[in-house]
């Protein structure tokens, strides 16, 4: 028997908001126990941020809470927009203990981190982790190569041309992506009405997935994340949407996905980037982007 790797990819649970009459973290416990219930073995999940909605530490420790009493065993966030400024009191770090920049190479499939960089909507693409994905990049170049982000590049999953939505300096972006190859960009972020097939697209040889989000936050109207399915000596990355209200997949809003490379098995190993990143762009105002690109 092929081996397969299932991943969980989920994302804006924003717990401490309601909507439709819950609360994220609610909402993120509906979806963990259709995912117990119906959706098994899960090797880890990875979330994609905003895991609070306005940076509590109340709000953080929810989050550990129900993660803690989950079935998944290991799980790896990013910062998202509305998490940010939990990171200067340490709130962050206490309550989530991931890394903020990391890079993990599961047998030939390596994603890598992208997080929000400040509290800000739209994104900013920092030089200093750009320079690190260029530097790490080549060496996962061999195998398929994931980026696991918060939010998109301008132009590509619906609604990403929405000014404060997209990430800066779209310039670099481009240009990184031209240089670069990645096969799977994971995101979040944009969750604002119910999902349609446009918030999967394929640009530039890579796939756009935004996997938003797994509460009803915004008017999403369902609770929303995506199941990766990785099988060995396949060149098919299987990414099946998932209605956790409904408890089934949704088939129109799956993805069978072409890799460059047959997937190879191996043991998930885990790589913290201990980036120093100055302080002023996490206080960028949105006016000031223009500046910056
Ligand atoms: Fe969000």
């Amino acid at each position: 028997m092929p081996k397969t790797r299932r991943i969980w990819v989920l994302a804006d649970a924003h717990i401490g908001h309601v909507d439709d009459g819950r609360d994220g973290a609610e909402w993120l416990q509906l979806a963990i126990d259709d995912m117990c219930a119906n959706v098994q073995p899960v090797d880890y999940a990875i979330n994609l941020g905003d895991m609070s909605h306005a940076f509590t530490e109340e709000q953080l420790k929810t989050y550990a809470k129900i993660r803690g009493a989950s079935h998944i065993a290991r799980w790896y966030e990013l910062v998202g927009n509305h998490d940010f400024l939990s990171i200067a009191p340490g709130h962050y770090d206490r309550w989530i203990g991931c890394p903020r920049y990391w890079a993990l190479r599961d047998g030939n499939v390596s994603f890598f981190s992208l997080p929000h960089e400040r509290p800000n909507a739209a994104g900013l693409f920092l030089p200093e982790v750009e320079a690190w994905l260029r530097r790490a990049m080549p060496a996962a170049a061999g195998g398929n190569v994931v980026m696991a982000a918060h939010s998109f590049p301008y132009d590509t999953v619906e609604f990403s041309t929405r000014v404060p939505r997209c990430m800066y300096p779209k310039a670099a972006i481009e240009r990184f992506l031209k240089d670069v190859r990645v096969d799977v960009w994971l995101g979040g972020h944009i969750h604002m009405k119910p999902r349609t097939t446009a918030a999967s697209c394929v640009k530039g040889g890579t796939t756009y997935i935004n996997c938003a989000s797994v509460s009803h936050v915004y008017g999403t109207k369902a609770c929303n994340s995506f199941v990766l399915t990785f099988t060995e000596g396949s060149h098919t990355l299987l990414a099946q949407c998932r209605h956790h209200d409904a408890a089934r997949f949704i088939d129109e809003q799956s993805l069978a996905i072409e890799l460059p490379k047959p997937y190879v098995p191996g043991e998930p190993v885990f790589a913290p980037e201990p980036l120093q990143i100055p302080e002023k762009y996490g206080q960028m105002e949105a006016d000031e982007v223009e500046l910056f690109e």
